[in-house]
């Protein structure tokens, strides 16, 4: 039995560096920031603020139990001692009842007027069915329309987002260009499937639901860019849709907005002429729109001015002239699942193609 004995007391050690590891290794982490740590927006920063008051509360309520658990493991009667069936009832009837449920009052107090003031400007308000016409529509009708300094409309697709602005006549994909320290009111709904919006910077979480619309607002405090994430699993290109939310100055956004706005300028040398004829004899246009060449494509995102975008494929790539020759040609190997087939073309309509493409800005 002796090098039993030993034999724990030398295992005994170890957990204590163990010990001391996880918590340098917490200590670092600590030092991490993740968005929703960091609210870049007054939404964002609500939330924060339940954060705040819930972290320390669940650590000290954590601890009181450790500490009670191992007391009752390990505490000795004295021999002779009865058990003391009084002043265990008092204390469950505190430590299980009326304790939990002071901390619960505190909590639930903070939280419903958290989430009043997120959601009373915010409304979560749902719509259903014959109001989806809504989306893409200018509608100033609306008490929340009203309200905001911009309207953007996202629809969830597969597995991209499309981004209506409908008071601008406006169609583009995957990045939401607004204006700095303003109230953005984005109304959300799906083509297919249940996505979920998701700017951790910015706000939380807002599903997307095929046939009703969900409203969610974006509020920024300085001009930046912060990357959103669908939060619902909704298939296989889910981790692959992303999108970008940029936070500009009032000019800017104008900037942007009124380039937006325009449609394609016509080719005018002969390679983009003949990139524009490739463009449609490859049948791209049965699914990308470009405004001012064909309306009709719906599938994939509107093409009209690709090249003011950051990225492509919802994120996933930079959108590079290079980027983009092999998206066309093989986009199934970047982003596996996504509607665009594979478009092998000789190098010479490729060329032309990208040369057409590059015009689009
Ligand atoms: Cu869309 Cu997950």
């Amino acid at each position: 039995m002796h090098w039993s004995r030993k034999r724990n007391r030398a295992r005994a050690r170890v957990p204590i560096r163990r010990v001391l590891a996880a918590i340098l290794f917490c200590l670092l982490l600590a030092g991490c920031t993740a968005p929703v740590l960091t609210p870049q927006g007054y939404f964002s920063d609500r939330i924060h603020d339940m954060w705040q008051l819930m972290f320390p509360i669940s650590i000290v309520v954590f601890v009181v139990v450790l500490l009670t658990l191992f007391y009752a493991l390990f505490r000795q009667r004295r021999p002779g001692e009865g058990e003391n069936l009084r002043a265990g009832r008092t204390m469950v009837l505190f430590g299980g009842a009326i304790l939990p449920g002071i901390v619960m009052i505190i909590l639930m107090v903070e939280v419903v007027a958290i989430l009043v003031d997120v959601s009373l400007i915010g409304g979560q308000l749902e719509r259903q069915g014959e109001n989806r016409g809504l989306i893409g529509q200018p509608n100033v009708a609306e008490p929340e329309a009203e309200v905001a300094d911009l309207v953007v409309d996202v629809i969830g697709r597969h597995w991209w987002w499309e981004v209506i602005y409908p008071n601008q006549g406006i169609v583009t994909a995957n990045e939401i260009h607004m204006p700095e320290d303003a109230l953005v009111l984005v109304r959300l709904t799906s083509d297919g499937v249940m996505h979920s919006f998701w700017v951790p910077a910015l706000n939380g979480k807002t599903d997307m639901l095929p046939g009703s619309i969900s409203n969610t607002w974006l509020h920024g405090y300085y001009t930046d860019a912060y990357r959103g994430q669908c939060a619902e699993y909704c298939g296989i290109g889910h981790a692959k849709m992303r999108l970008l939310t940029i936070t500009q100055t009032e000019e800017d956004l104008e900037v942007y907005l009124s380039r937006e706005a325009e449609p394609a300028p016509e080719p005018t040398t002969e390679e983009t002429i003949r990139g524009q004829a490739v463009f449609v004899e490859q049948g791209c246009a049965a699914c990308h729109a470009i405004r001012g060449l064909s309306d009709a494509g719906e599938i994939g995102p509107d093409l009209t001015h690709l090249l003011s975008r950051r990225e492509i494929a919802a994120g996933t790539l930079v959108n590079t002239r290079g980027n983009r020759a092999g998206w066309i040609v093989d986009s199934q190997s970047i982003k596996p699942g996504n509607m665009m087939p594979p478009f092998p073309m000789p190098p010479s309509d490729l060329q032309a193609l990208l040369a057409y493409l590059d015009t689009l800005e």
